[in-house]
């Protein structure tokens, strides 16, 4: 070869792996990340991923809830970029197509990113959400027509029985809500008690602690004057387990974590009110 026209070809060649190089270091990154599974409750199965990147050095975790019934329910899609490790992770326990609906807390990325990926790996799923998160987002942006759910709608999953709760605002989005799982009394509760770390699948410890220092690292929730009295609506349901989408998930008395955190936003509201902010 020339030496001019090898010294072009190393010249397009470092230029395009400069180009590419985000693309390979997530690449890279991707291949090294795993996705475990724990059962946290009877047929309940939740599909964790780490990423350390995130909030270092304790790093961060992605949860998926896979709920088994004649009628399997996944709450949560996962990043779109997740995808393969979460299908891979899923078709561990069941196979993918069989999935039924596809529920999640609230319209973004780590929460439906990968909503039409998995429609399009099961023919038969349905994605389902609460009214206003169809009506500004779902009805446009997923590939089949969701099942709109009203406040406190439930399905029979046949085996598990799932109440949707409508949560606006709480922890964030307007369409934002929670899903009960009423036979094993597991509240799958999306953004609400996220915290960093990752050091285990399940915890009976205090999980309202690490939630209020994310809370005061991230500033990740839509303060509002409802948000107390939504929160604390929830422990009514007095669930046994709580299912962190970022986190472990906890077993314990759900309804005084869910009154502690309540009591914690009311606190950080009160304290803006004194201070002028709002
Ligand atoms: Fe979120
Ligand atoms: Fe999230």
């Amino acid at each position: 070869m020339q030496p001019t026209r090898a010294r072009t070809l190393r010249k397009r060649w470092r230029k395009r792996a400069v180009a590419n190089w985000p693309l390979r270091r997530l690449a890279k990154r991707i291949k090294v990340m795993e996705t475990k599974i724990s059962e946290i409750a009877e047929g309940i199965y939740r599909l964790s991923t780490y990423v350390s990147d995130i909030a270092p050095p304790a790093g961060f975790t992605f949860n998926q809830f896979l709920v088994l019934g004649d009628e399997p329910l996944m709450f949560h899609t996962g990043l779109r970029k997740m995808f393969p490790l979460n299908r891979d992770a899923l078709n561990r326990i069941i196979e993918a197509d069989r999935l039924r609906w596809i529920a999640f807390g609230h319209f973004e990325a780590d929460e439906c990113g990968a909503m039409n990926e998995w429609l399009a790996l099961a023919p038969q799923a349905t994605p389902a959400h609460g009214q206003t998160g169809c009506m500004v987002s779902l009805n446009d942006f997923a590939d089949r027509a969701p099942r709109v759910m009203n406040d406190n709608e439930t399905i029979d999953l046949g085996g598990k029985r799932i109440r949707f709760i409508d949560t606006p605002h709480t922890p964030h989005g307007w369409d934002a809500g929670v899903l009960y799982e009423e036979t094993t009394r597991t509240l799958l509760c999306g953004d609400l008690f996220t915290q960093l770390g990752n050091e285990r699948a399940m915890t009976d410890g205090d999980v309202v602690g690490p939630a209020i220092a994310a809370e005061d690292i991230f500033k990740y929730s839509s303060l509002n004057p409802g948000m107390g009295s939504t929160i604390r609506s929830l422990s009514k349901l007095a669930p046994r387990t709580l299912a962190l989408m970022h986190g472990p998930a906890f077993v314990g008395d759900g309804a005084a974590a869910l009154e502690a955190l309540a009591d914690d936003y009311d606190r950080r509201l009160s304290d803006l009110v004194r201070v002028g902010r709002i």
